[in-house]
């Protein structure tokens, strides 16, 4: 009897020589690499800024807590997904709320999503299952009907800024796929991606926001603070403090510590290039 391998990761010479490289360089924790990779992530979804972390699970829970989602908050996310979606919910102290998929893709039902809404929700969760985008046009909808948007009580800056509940897709599943001609990355306000070792395109572990906020939001501004809420609130990341008569930095708040290194980045450096065709 033969095994059919389960999504094995590409490990070939070009894969190795880049790994190679980025230690060769002396710079293995965040830098260069893990910084073009961000950029070539951006061209290719068409998102304006992206942010690379050490899991797709950091990158949601995250999202969540920049919106300030917490304890009587409701998460709306499908009954079929992995635990990561329902855990990062659970992990802020809001109560995920699991509603229906679809019979033929296995999706989020816009209709059971639009029932299950009440004045506590403040997120709604759809996954890409399998790689296969959801129904973004009828979410988007949903969340911008007039009765919807009336029922959202904003309680952060952030909330009130969107003024409607945030479209936080688990695009774990889906980098690469194109809904109505555009990559998943450009679909929801926020996409997350994995790089988990049996994902599409791997780094070992990984992860990205694909940050696609509308007006007024600046999606600039909104990166550079996620990059120093995901290490530990520092102002300066390590190349950052490395650059001559730069070494002081501060805390601007109690951070979490999940940045992307540069050895995982190499890694999705070439399988973009490689595997994918960047416009
Ligand atoms: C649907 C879904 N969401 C989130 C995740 C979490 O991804 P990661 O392992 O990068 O944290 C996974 C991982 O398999 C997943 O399948």
């Amino acid at each position: 009897m033969s095994l059919i391998p389960f999504s094995p990761p590409r490990i070939d010479d070009e894969i190795i020589n880049e790994v190679v490289a980025a230690l060769k360089s002396g710079w293995i924790t965040t830098g260069p690499r893990t910084k073009q990779f961000e950029k070539d992530l951006s061209v290719y979804n068409g998102n304006p800024n992206t942010l690379c972390l050490n899991s797709a699970t950091a990158g949601l829970e995250i999202m969540l807590r920049w919106f300030g989602v917490k304890e009587g908050d409701e998460v709306i996310l499908p009954a079929y997904t992995y635990s990561a979606t329902a855990n990062v919910v659970m992990h802020c102290g809001a109560t995920p709320v699991l509603v229906d998929v679809n019979s033929d893709d296995f999706n989020i039902n816009s209709a059971a999503v639009e029932k299950a809404i009440t004045a506590r929700t403040k997120v709604i969760m759809p996954v890409d299952f399998g790689g296969l985008p959801c129904d973004y046009t009828a979410l988007m909808a949903l969340v911008n009907k007039p009765a919807v948007k009336s029922h959202f009580k904003a309680s952060t800056k952030e909330q009130e800024q969107l003024g409607r509940i945030m479209i936080l897709s688990d695009a774990a599943h889906s980098l690469g796929a194109y809904y109505k001609g555009r990559h998943t990355g450009v679909c929801a306000d926020v996409s997350v991606f994995s790089f988990h070792a049996v994902k599409n395109l791997t780094t070992a572990e990984g992860g990205a926001i694909a940050l696609h906020l509308p007006a007024p939001f600046d999606n600039e501004e909104v990166y550079k603070y996620l990059c120093i809420l995901t290490l530990h609130g520092q102002n300066k990341d390590a190349l950052a403090k490395m650059q001559k008569g730069n070494w002081k930095y501060d805390i601007l708040e109690a951070g979490f510590k999940c940045n992307m290194t540069d050895l995982m980045a190499a890694i999705g450096l070439v399988e973009l290039k490689g595997t994918i065709t960047i416009p």
